[in-house]
């Protein structure tokens, strides 16, 4: 075939999906348990969005957007991420007028033009939240957890939450000033993005791959925003670890994460296992929703990345359980059989049985083998006695044992035996 996926992304396949269906499924109990709300916001949004939602300077806005004009001269992206559009559409939909907290959360793809590589793909899926409204510490350590426990609950060992605090409207200006002081004589030796990032987020150098970069930090002792936080945001990071730590959360300090993203005021952190790609990251944001038009309002979330979530589970070998089974095969002898098979099914569909039945005409022991090979509990015979006397032969697949019963009655039959055999643990 010449025409192939474009680099970057993926075809999951049923096979693969059970390990997707068991991690989504977790995702949302955790969300649910813990109040959040389902939002969904448009897979593309104006490029202007990221560039002031996300920040200019990112890597992410600087060199991993789908960036297109549409057929109105409109320049759009398709979202790298899903803070930038759930903030939005929180302002969008005035949303912040409420008594209460605002806890949504998110599933859904998402779109970065970066080098294919293991963890790293162009069209990936995230599973995250936002919280807007509240500044309190405890909400912080509420939100970690779930991140951890998410990822804990589907089965994953070896996770470790780092956290930092960036520091605020108050230290940052101060942090920057020193930096600036430090490192601007020696601007040229820093590579071009460090150079660009010096005017407009001097913090971001920290998060800078490259080691020359990283050396002259060092070299240059220029401080890291941990060790010049302000009163206020020392006080907001210990009371987030102190709440952690009532959690169960094995939260270990890191002073040089800074994390990708330009939004994050106080608290940031990632959840990882050592010798893999970051799992899950997130970090408060107090300054975004007005810096998107909205009044004032604190807001944190996290996000994290499902394809890492899985292949985890596939390095840890987890399993996704047993495969859905069919509960009933129907087999037609011949076509004469046409129209008991189609009711027979289509009843056996709406009393709430999984129910298939042969649609390429083929021979009796094609259509048995379909049935074993799909592990079905039951199968249901429709031949010509089964048709002159109006039953049908209902095999039990797993005992062997055969019996005919009532056409009309196959249903409630079976399901008087799906009754006793849960009730029998089976
Ligand atoms: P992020 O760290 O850019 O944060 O992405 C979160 C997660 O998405 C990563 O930890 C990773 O698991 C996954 N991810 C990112 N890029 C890729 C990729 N190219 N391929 C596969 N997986 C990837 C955010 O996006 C923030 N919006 C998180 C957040 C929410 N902060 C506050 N609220």
């Amino acid at each position: 075939m010449d025409i192939q996926r474009p680099r970057g992304t993926a075809d999951l396949l049923p096979e693969a999906l059970g390990l997707w269906s068991a991690f989504e499924r977790v995702a949302l109990r955790e969300f649910e348990r813990a109040n959040y709300r389902e939002i969904r916001t448009p897979l593309f949004e104006h490029t202007e969005l990221f560039v002031r939602g996300v920040g200019d300077t990112t890597d992410i806005v600087e060199k991993e957007m789908y960036s297109f004009q549409d057929r109105g001269g409109r320049s759009l992206t398709l979202r790298p991420e899903g803070t930038a559009g759930v903030v939005r559409a929180y302002v969008e939909n005035k949303r912040y007028g409420r008594a209460d907290i605002d806890k949504l959360y998110y599933l859904g793809p998402m779109f970065r033009y970066e080098r294919p590589q293991s963890g790293r793909s162009r069209q990936f899926h995230q599973y995250g939240c936002e919280v807007f409204g509240a500044e309190a510490p405890e909400l912080d350590a509420e939100v970690i957890a779930l991140s951890y426990r998410i990822l804990s609950e589907f089965g994953l060992t070896g996770l470790t939450v780092e956290v930092n605090s960036v520091g605020c409207d108050v230290c940052r200006p101060q942090h920057k000033a020193a930096m600036l002081r430090l490192v601007q004589p020696h601007a040229e030796e820093f590579c071009g993005d460090c150079q660009r990032r010096m005017e407009r987020n001097p913090l971001r150098m920290f998060d800078c791959k490259h080691e020359t970069c990283q050396r002259l930090l060092t070299e240059l002792q220029v401080p890291r925003i941990s060790d010049v936080l302000c009163a206020d945001c020392r006080e907001h990071l210990e009371a987030v670890l102190h709440h952690t730590a009532l959690l169960g959360i094995p939260c270990e300090r890191n002073p040089n994460l800074v994390r990708g993203l330009d939004y994050y005021t106080r608290t940031a952190w990632e959840v990882t296992v050592a010798g893999h790609s970051t799992v899950s990251g997130g970090g408060r944001y107090n300054s975004l929703v007005a810096e998107l038009g909205g009044p004032e309002t604190p807001g944190i979330g996290f996000a994290g990345g499902v394809e890492r979530a899985v292949q985890l589970a596939i390095d840890q070998s987890l399993t996704a359980g047993e495969d859905e089974r069919l509960d009933v095969y129907v087999v037609t002898a011949d076509q004469t059989a046409t129209d008991q098979a189609t009711s027979l099914v289509d009843t056996l569909r709406r009393a709430g049985f999984m129910a298939d039945r042969d649609f390429q005409r083929r021979s009796v022991k094609s259509q048995v083998k379909s049935a074993d090979r799909q592990h079905a509990r039951w199968m249901a015979v429709l031949g010509e006695t089964e048709l002159a006397s109006g039953t049908v032969t209902v095999k039990d697949m797993d005992s062997g044992e055969q019996e005919i019963w009532p056409f009309l009655e196959v249903a409630e039959r079976m399901q008087e035996r799906r009754t006793k055999q849960e009730g029998e643990g089976k």
